[in-house]
């Protein structure tokens, strides 16, 4: 039977007691993490949020309480009246805050029994991921996950709290809407009412923000979930969180830049006591993509891609591979992994794996070992044309060389993801460090392959570099935008761009990426007649809260920083969710559901 607290009182939390409370009775709640019975006492380790405590219970001082301590099992929830005892010499725990005391129990309460739990829980849990999402309620009493949650609390107030200074007002905006343009899968939601119809979750406050600016509300934030039905990863959820803001009379970049900037240094400060430095690094995007391979650069580590394009036109090969390639105006890129010639077979076919998922068709090499060249593709090359060949990409005895031949997207995305895995295998990634930089002049369009057409490569409300409006008509894709990424660590943790604020240039735009007259009015109609009624100059950026609570708590698993999250096929495990609904629900939604 579950005892009552009756007026019971806390005096302190489990990870709170110290040797400054020897002496004193105190009143101690919390579940039972350990339990151990050496016969005439038993000692349990009591925990909570802040941590554990332990109570012994003796049978020659207080026999009664004792005996009802030997019913006591895991993941009770107990209260304990005892004497805080100083523990001795060398039962001294130095690992705990708490372990130079203990509590005597003069008194037990049994507030809740609880059967054999799924899973031990401890800090080296061993249970898979499927059974810690089913119980996640049990996954959460550990302290590493509890820990992450107030350091995302914390985040979310050194957010509140900067940009509450900075005159920034936190407005929430619909959940039930209309689609937005992330360029994700919406979620939707039936309408009951008017049937037939839906609404759409929110990608990103994108469109109400900026109409809050065409409101006057000057300074906008929001701690802002945001769903996305897209393909998950580590660092993906289809319901995730923003720290979205907007402001106006913004004139360029640099203003929306220093605010997220101070935002970061706040954030970085007060969670975890890191100065970011005074200085933020910028990269162009086509340098990002030109070394790295990618437009979130981790820039911890060399292995930087090394484009032989030229030098393959110029110097020549008989290798039909990157004359094709050359001949399809395609390109041929290197990454010079020093010291690592002694890679086995089996080891350089697992690197042509990593490349292979993306689109690459093969991964030529060299490996420039000691007792000589080792390479598929060394009879290709005429004595002259290998030695620029080895002087252009550094080679050394020791080195291995590698290489892709594609389309520029595939060469990039291909060596991108090669320089990363080859990086974590070989430990060439310094941790504890935050390497913190911009990405700047993104291209304002991508094409897309598929549909033969033009898309925003942001969204359709970036505005375009000044000087480059003039290639809007004749060469789009040259034109690039005023929008920024914030990576840190290799990852996305942010964009934004100023918007259009111009009505014509809007229309052009929606134009340029094929939205007819029609799409825009169904679309943002509402929003494109906003912009007739005056419209200040704006500008914004958002930042993924989940991910900065990863980088700040060090977890690669963005599951680790969210209380319930979704599995990578977006089912909660705990709760069944999505499941099916009662036949009535449909029906009022007049929807039917094909099996
Ligand atoms: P964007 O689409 O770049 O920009 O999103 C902003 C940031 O949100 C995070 N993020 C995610 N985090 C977890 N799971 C996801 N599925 C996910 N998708 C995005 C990333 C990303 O940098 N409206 C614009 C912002 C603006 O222009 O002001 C937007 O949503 O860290
Ligand atoms: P093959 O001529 O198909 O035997 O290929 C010779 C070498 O070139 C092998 O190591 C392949 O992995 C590699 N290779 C094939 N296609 C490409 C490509 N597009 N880029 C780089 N290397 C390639």
């Amino acid at each position: 039977m579950a005892e009552f607290l009756t007026g019971l009182k806390r005096t302190k939390m489990c990870g709170e007691f110290r040797s400054n409370d020897i002496g004193k009775k105190v009143v101690a709640m919390g579940f039972v993490a350990k339990y151990r019975n050496l016969g005439g006492i038993q000692f349990i380790d009591l925990r909570d949020r802040t941590g554990i405590v332990q109570v012994n219970f003796s049978a020659s001082d207080h026999p009664e309480v004792y005996a009802k301590s030997e019913a006591i099992r895991n993941e009770f929830v107990i209260a304990v009246e005892g004497m805080v005892v100083a523990r001795g010499e060398k039962n001294i725990n130095t690992a705990l805050p708490t372990g130079a005391i203990e509590i005597e129990a003069t008194s037990l309460r049994i507030l809740s029994e609880a059967d054999t739990t799924p899973f031990l829980i401890a800090e080296d849990i061993k249970a898979g991921e499927q059974l810690r999402l089913k119980y996640r309620y049990l996954d959460l009493r550990r302290q590493t996950l509890q820990k992450n949650l107030i350091v995302r609390d914390q985040i979310m107030r050194a957010t509140m709290d900067y940009m509450a200074r900075k005159g920034f007002v936190h407005i929430e905006t619909p959940m039930l809407g209309k689609s937005t343009p992330e360029g994700a899968r919406d979620y939707l939601v039936p309408s009951r009412v008017h049937s037939g119809t839906f609404y759409a979750l929110p990608q990103s406050p994108q469109i109400y923000k900026q109409l809050l600016m065409i409101s006057g509300m000057d300074r906008y934030y929001q701690i802002a979930k945001c769903f996305r039905d897209e393909d998950l990863r580590a660092n993906r959820q289809p319901e995730f969180t923003q720290i979205d803001l907007e402001m106006s009379y913004v004139d360029d970049i640099e203003d929306v830049m220093k605010v997220a900037e101070g935002l970061i240094r706040n954030i970085f400060k007060t969670t975890i006591g890191y100065n970011v430095p005074k200085k933020i690094r910028r990269i162009k995007y086509a340098e990002a993509m030109d070394r790295f391979g990618s437009d979130k650069p981790d820039t911890r580590f060399g292995l930087e891609l090394i484009n032989l394009t030229k030098l393959m036109k110029s110097v020549g090969t008989e290798f039909a591979v990157f004359q094709n390639n050359i001949k399809k105006g395609h390109s041929v890129r290197a990454i010079n992994a020093k010291g690592l010639a002694g890679y086995t077979r089996k080891q350089i076919d697992a690197l042509q794996d990593v490349v292979k998922e993306y689109g690459a068709k093969g991964l030529a090499y060299i490996a420039m070992k000691p007792e000589g060249i080792s390479s598929p593709i060394a009879k290709f090359f005429a004595e002259d044309q290998w030695s620029a060949l080895i002087k252009a990409v550094g080679g050394e005895t020791g080195d291995l060389i590698l290489f892709v031949a594609d389309k520029d997207k595939v060469v990039y995305d291909a060596l991108g993801a090669l320089r990363l895995a080859i990086a974590k295998k070989e430990n060439l990634i310094p941790q504890d460090t935050y390497d913190m930089l911009w990405v700047t002049h993104f291209p304002l369009y991508a094409y897309n392959e598929e549909e033969k057409r033009l898309e925003a490569m942001h969204h359709p409300f970036t505005s375009p570099v000044t000087a480059d409006l003039k290639y809007l008509d004749k060469k789009p894709l040259k034109v690039r935008a005023k929008a920024y990424d914030f990576v840190i660590n290799g990852q996305e943790a942010g964009g934004g761009s100023i918007r259009i604020h111009s009505r014509e240039i809007q229309e052009a735009m929606f134009r340029r990426i094929n939205l007819t007259e029609q799409d825009i009015t169904d679309r943002f109609g509402f929003f494109v007649e906003a912009f007739r009624y005056g419209v200040p100059p704006h500008g914004g950026l958002a930042f993924g809260l989940d991910r900065l609570v990863m980088l700040l708590t060090g977890t690669d698993n963005i599951k680790d920083v969210i209380a319930f999250p979704k599995n990578q096929s977006a089912a909660c495990l705990m709760s069944d969710a999505p499941s099916e609904v009662e036949p009535k629900q449909i029906a009022e939604l007049s929807i039917e559901i094909k099996k």
